[in-house]
């Protein structure tokens, strides 16, 4: 990407991701009001009774308890952790880093997820655009992040960029890719204590 230090989308564990995810990790990676803050943003920008992705999926999607989805479609790297995921509808295992593309028909989906993960990309453009074509046009894609990641596994931009920078490293990756429209950035930090929480949400042109 023009403007950014060569090597900036390499790892310290460049091992296939199939190695590093083998294993089932049945735990939350931010606290429970961080994960409050990220339903609370479901809540607000998924359309109840609408076809949902949930990018990097695991065992857990953060979707509102009390809102039906028509289809929770989860895409992630570890079959046990997606087959213990009581809100997916269907899922896959697909390493984003080996085909950015994703396996979903164009415009399936009313609204998609992708919780702290995008640290993990190595080619987050062609994700990016890949998910603005799998969704409906003027759907939303709401990425949060917070401070703490599997550091051997994120990509060395992360590691030189403050929280502020990820925001802003995120929202350059949307217009990268190209087929959004301008991001909206949120601070949804937890009040008094918490994990950070920051969201930058992009809407499919
Ligand atoms: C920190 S966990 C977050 C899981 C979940 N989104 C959550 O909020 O708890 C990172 C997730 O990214 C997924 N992931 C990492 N590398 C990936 C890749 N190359 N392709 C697809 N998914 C990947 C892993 O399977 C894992 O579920």
């Amino acid at each position: 990407m023009k403007g950014l230090p060569p090597g900036a989308f390499r790892r310290e564990d460049e091992a296939p991701d199939e190695v590093f995810y083998r294993s089932a990790r049945l735990v939350t990676h931010i606290d429970t009001a961080a994960i409050a803050a990220v339903t609370q943003l479901y809540r607000e920008y998924f359309p109840p009774g609408g076809a949902v992705l949930d990018l990097m999926s695991s065992w857990i999607s953060h979707l509102p308890r009390e809102v039906a989805y028509a289809r929770v479609a989860g895409l992630g790297m570890n079959a046990e952790e997606l087959a213990a995921n009581p809100r997916l509808t269907e899922w896959v295992v697909h390493d984003l880093n080996r085909d950015p593309r994703l396996p979903y028909g164009d415009a399936e989906f009313d609204a998609a997820g992708l919780c702290v993960s995008i640290d993990y990309l190595t080619q987050p453009v062609a994700v990016l655009r890949d998910a603005g074509r799998v969704l409906k046009p003027g759907a939303p894609l709401v990425i949060t992040f917070s401070n703490r990641c599997f550091p051997t596994k994120a990509v060395a931009i992360w590691h030189e960029l403050d929280d502020a920078g990820h925001v802003a490293l995120v929202a350059r990756l949307l217009v990268e890719a190209g087929n959004w429209a301008p991001a909206t950035t949120l601070d949804r930090s937890p009040r008094g204590w918490g994990d950070p929480l920051f969201a930058v949400i992009g809407k499919a042109s």
